[in-house]
Order: structure tokens, then C-alpha cells, then sequence
């Protein structure tokens, strides 16, 4: 299930410029999930374009992993006025959206505490969850969800970059073994 790009499921439409579709390989097996479009991505109408999306661009490169190889998209399409977190509500709202694009995948990497709230339906405390590989079920089919830091936080703690190198290579282990 795609939004329309007249979509109206949720008040984000209101703001937005774009509705901001999935980037990079429609049929990879690891998918990463961020929390929503920011200013960049709402004008461009793809998702990671900003300086989160360097960030997470370059770590993907250093380990190996083209970003067109990978499947990237975000907990709501639409962007949140002011880059608020977005809501439960707008999160439901999009859930189907986000549900079918994860159907197929083998390995999710959530990015902030939004996408791993998301997927996983309960409160998370990011420092408690980071790199603990757990398994949800979307439509039947088991996948791998691994917590990861959002990229922005990197700007704010240097640790953050490498935690979220652990992530990258911890999913690959899933696709390819160790
Ligand atoms: N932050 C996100 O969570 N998603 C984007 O697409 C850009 C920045």
C-alpha cells in the first residue's frame, strides 16, 4: 500500500510539500526506518537528503553497504511542522503504509526511538534497547528489528556514530552470517 501523494490520512498534510516515498532498493532485504522527513527531504520529496542522511549515507559506504542497495524510508511520509516527533496518531496512521513496505524484508533498522516505538507498539528507552536485535511480525512473516541511535543524534555525542556502525554490521550478520 502506497499514500497517495494527495494524501489525506493524517493532519501532516497540511503542511507538507511532498509526500516522501521510500529511497534506494524496492526489493532489499534490509530495510532502515527513520522517524520522519525533515525540511530537505519535504522539499526534495526523498527521504535521508539532509545532513542525517550524510551521516547515514557515509556509515553505510564505510561498511560496505551502497545506499541504492538499501531500502529507506520513515515512520510518516509527510513531514511534522517545525521537525516535531510526530504523533502516535500520524504514526497509525501511516502504519499500513510502513507495514507493507517492511512485509518482505529480512532485517529492519530503526533509527531513533520514533521507528523502534513504532514497530515494536510499546515506550522505549533507546539507551536500554540499541543493538538488541528482537523479532517482530508483520503480516505473518518474522523479521529482525535491530534498535539503532538516529543519525542526528550523532551530532550531539560522538559515541552515537559508532553505535550506529555496530547496527549496520550487526544487520549484515543477519543477511550474511558471521
Ligand atoms: N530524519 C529522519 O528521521 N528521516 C529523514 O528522512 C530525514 C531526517
Amino acid at each position: 500500500m502506497r499514500p497517495p501523494e494527495d494524501c489525506k490520512r493524517c493532519a501532516l498534510c497540511h503542511g507538507r510539500a511532498n509526500v516522501v516515498m521510500p529511497d534506494g532498493d524496492p526489493d532489499s532485504p534490509i530495510a532502515f526506518v527513520g522517524e520522519a522527513p525533515g525540511a530537505k527531504e519535504d522539499a526534495a520529496g526523498r527521504p535521508f537528503v539532509g545532513s542525517s542522511g550524510k551521516v547515514l549515507t557515509k556509515l553505510l559506504e564505510e561498511e560496505g553497504l551502497e545506499r541504492s542497495k538499501v531500502f529507506i524510508t520513515n515512520t510518516v511520509k509527510c513531514r511534522p511542522p517545525g521537525n516535531r516527533e510526530p504523533t502516535q496518531e500520524e504514526m497509525d496512521a501511516c502504519l499500513p503504509c510502513l507495514e507493507s513496505e517492511l512485509e518482505n524484508r529480512k532485517v529492519v533498522v530503526t533509527l531513533g526511538r520514533s521507528a523502534a516505538k513504532d514497530l515494536l507498539r510499546r515506550p522505549i528507552v533507546m539507551k536500554d534497547e540499541v543493538n538488541r536485535p528482537q523479532k517482530i511480525t508483520i503480516r505473518g512473516k518474522e523479521i529482525v528489528l535491530i534498535p539503532a541511535y538516529h543519525p542526528a543524534a550523532s551530532f550531539y555525542n560522538r559515541t552515537v556514530k559508532e553505535s550506529i556502525r555496530e547496527s549496520i554490521r550487526s544487520a549484515r550478520t543477519y543477511l550474511e552470517g558471521p
